[in-house]
């Protein structure tokens, strides 16, 4: 809601002429966490740059701060953190706020397991109906005290949690673990707690998940191996010290699909987004816009802050329906929405599969991408781990909810682009935790979208 407590929408008019143009984004909201919280955890004072400035890393920030870490503003999007050790936080005075943030309450669950005091990770309300149990199993086998609430799964667990303390003078142990979901969220929070225990730690993902972890502690000179889809971190040996590092943060690819997608969805547009990460993990995106008969060129490719980092055309043309699944949807998880979204501008049928873990983001996005189709005149069949979209037969003007979800109100944006006539996205403040100025963006293109 607005400060005058009214719904926040998006307003968007087509269809859209052909878009054009070069333009930037935000920082990787995967990257600024880690970039943030690392750094805290790290030996001396490190300048970020190139953070979002949306919501979700402002709320890794703040529970940092309530933890003892002294973090300060220098700039836009620019902050010093005085790393205070791996043992140095504190206990916090009152809860810790991850606001909408997964990826700040698992990665918190694995920093604060280990710690000889107590702590309450609590969010927003979509944040509390979101399961737990993945890291806490886990972690209760290391020996860490974890408690959350009961809720709409049989034996899952919610937020808040209520974290430790562990007895003082214990330690977690180590655990070789096979996690059944391809999680970085999980795999981070094992690591983060592994870096603390008795001995090596092992995650084993069925399939490859985003590994900014593994690339950001490795530069820092945590003790972690990766073989495979194993990760492995030791820390029998090790001084126990991360090496505070000044770092860049890369531009977001997940924010820049939207801009992307709008392009390879609106014949006879090319625009460029630059700096965008195009780590290997998390590319999945842009080879399903490219399978889709979309032209995308990479260039000026160059390495920030240890992830690859390049600029991004696309060239929107006569697009065709495709699968997505397996490693492949892995590697798209958050791009899904928006490459439904796209799949309705595309002749034929496109289906996701093996993308349950969809119902269990932000908002049950299998749900919420059906309804959103459906609002724009897309027929669309929902399955119990995806959906199909029958594209091409054209998308009419509505009223799209974003269920609480930045990334369904951003899809249902580019969807509504070949509508003609106004199209109502409701709902939609929750776009600033991830991509503030997404709006502004797309209009710097040439869509009207207020
Ligand atoms: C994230 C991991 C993914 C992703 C989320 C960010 C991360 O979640 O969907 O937006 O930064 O580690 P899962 O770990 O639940 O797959």
């Amino acid at each position: 809601m607005s400060a005058d407590g009214a719904i926040e929408t998006l307003k968007v008019r087509g269809p859209a002429r052909a878009l054009a143009g070069d333009v930037g984004v935000p920082g990787d909201k995967s990257i600024g966490h880690r970039a943030v919280l690392f750094a805290a955890m790290a030996d001396g004072r490190a300048r970020v740059r190139g953070l979002s400035g949306g919501e979700d890393n402002r709320s890794t920030i703040g529970v940092l701060r309530a933890l003892g870490v002294q973090i300060d503003d220098v700039g836009r999007g620019e902050v010093d953190v005085v790393g205070r050790g791996l043992d140095g936080l504190r206990a916090a005075a009152g809860d810790l706020d991850c606001g909408n943030s997964g990826t700040s309450m698992r990665l918190f669950a694995g920093l604060l397991a280990s710690r000889a005091f107590a702590s309450r990770l609590v969010g927003d309300q979509y944040l509390h109906a979101r399961p737990m149990r993945r890291v806490a199993d886990p972690l209760r086998q290391m020996g860490a005290r974890l408690e959350g609430h009961s809720g709409k799964k049989e034996g899952e667990v919610y937020p808040p949690l209520a974290i430790g303390p562990l007895p003082s003078g214990a330690r977690l142990q180590g655990i070789r673990w096979t996690s059944k979901v391809a999680s970085a969220q999980v795999k981070s929070a094992i690591v983060l707690a592994g870096l603390a225990a008795d001995g090596p730690t092992t995650v084993v993902e069925p399939e490859r998940s985003r590994d900014h972890t593994e690339r950001m502690l490795s530069y820092m000179g945590a003790p972690l191996t990766v073989d495979g889809l194993a990760v492995t971190v030791d820390p029998r040996g090790w001084d126990g010290k991360l090496v505070a590092r000044d770092l860049v943060v890369a531009g977001d690819l997940s924010s820049a699909a939207f801009l992307l997608g709008a392009a390879a969805a609106i014949p006879g547009s090319r625009v460029t987004v630059r700096g965008v990460g195009v780590n290997p993990t998390r590319t999945g995106v842009l080879d399903a816009l490219r399978a889709m008969g979309a032209i995308i060129e990479v260039s000026n490719e160059r390495i920030v802050g240890g992830e690859p980092v390049a600029d991004l055309t696309c060239t929107g043309g006569a697009l065709r329906g495709i699968r997505i699944a397996g490693e492949l949807a892995v590697r798209a998880i958050d791009e899904l929405p928006l490459l439904a979204a796209v799949a309705a501008h595309a002749e034929g049928d496109t289906t996701i599969a093996d993308a349950a873990e969809l119902r269990v983001k932000e908002s049950d996005r299998i749900a919420a991408t059906a309804a959103m189709l459906r609002a724009l005149g897309v027929a669309v069949e929902e399955h119990a781990d995806g959906l199909t979209v029958r594209g091409g037969r054209g998308v009419t003007p509505g009223v799209v909810e974003s269920h609480g979800d930045h990334r369904i109100a951003m899809a249902g944006a580019v969807c509504a682009l070949g509508a003609r006539g106004e199209t109502v996205i409701r709902d939609t403040r929750n776009v600033a935790t991830s991509f503030v100025g997404f709006a502004p963006s797309l209009a710097a293109l040439g869509a009207d979208i207020r």
